[in-house]
């Protein structure tokens, strides 16, 4: 699968929040998956508009003040807004993504939000522009699915986080229930179906890489198509 059709549709999606894609998104959308009343308060309504999220990555998490955060796939910034509220002033968010108007547009957010600690850089979550051993989390929400090299994406992130660091994801997995024989064509893949694994497949990956206590840690109701499902997953980079 080319990055180009994963460019076009999210370069649409950053100059037209309000057009409809097929799936939910929005304001709507984060307090679908629990997004706290404190966060959407202290984010400016605009930056909501592009929430993209598939599941709620903060629900599993810890943040402590100080932190250093980096979310890949992070589009237009809500997470990476969220992020900076949770680890305040003396802490660091990193985000990645590989549209440039989604770069754009979580720079402009995440000034528009007045949050100074928030770095934005265009690039493949396959080859992080990110230095070894440097951040304590790494989050992404709804992105993973889209790399065409998932083994690629979790070396990286091991790569790129301390001993002792925790991933925090969610992200769009094959449904179980629902499995259907004729999928994807590569608009699907843009759209979040024909990429996703099922659950154990990315467990696997993800121990492959090197993570230990590896759980998916739960399954929501957000879906692309019938055939996919949102799922948040944790694991931990061991000391
Ligand atoms: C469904 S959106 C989710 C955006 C954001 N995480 C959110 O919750 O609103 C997926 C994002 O992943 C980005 N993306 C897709 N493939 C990528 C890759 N290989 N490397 C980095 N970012 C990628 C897209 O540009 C898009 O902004």
């Amino acid at each position: 699968m080319s990055n180009s059709s994963i460019i076009d549709l999210y370069t649409d999606l950053a100059n037209n929040p309000d057009k409809d894609f097929g799936w939910n998104k929005g304001l709507q959308n984060a307090l679908n998956h629990g997004y706290k009343d404190e966060w959407i308060k202290n984010i400016p309504k605009q930056v909501w508009a592009y929430c993209a999220a598939v599941g709620n990555p903060f629900e599993v998490g810890e943040f402590q003040p100080g932190d250093s955060v980096l979310d890949i796939g992070c589009g237009a910034g809500v997470d990476l807004c969220v992020a900076s509220l949770l680890v305040g002033e003396n802490g660091k968010v990193f985000g990645v993504d590989i549209t440039p108007a989604m770069v754009e547009k979580a720079r402009k957010n995440a000034n528009q939000a007045g949050l100074s600690n928030i770095t934005v850089y265009e690039g493949s979550m396959e080859n992080l522009p990110i230095e070894n051993n440097s951040v304590n989390i790494v989050i992404s929400n709804g992105a993973i699915n889209l790399a065409s090299s998932k083994e690629a994406v979790f070396s990286e992130i091991f790569r790129v986080l301390v001993n002792g660091g925790h991933l925090y994801f969610s992200d769009m997995i094959k449904d179980e229930n629902n499995l259907e024989t004729t999928c994807c064509n590569n608009e699907s893949w843009a759209d979040c179906v024909a990429g996703t694994l099922r659950s154990d497949d990315l467990i696997q990956i993800m121990e492959k890489a090197g993570f230990v206590e590896v759980k998916r840690s739960s399954i929501n109701n957000y879906k692309t198509s019938r055939s996919t499902i949102g799922a948040t997953f944790t694991a931990l980079k061991g000391e």
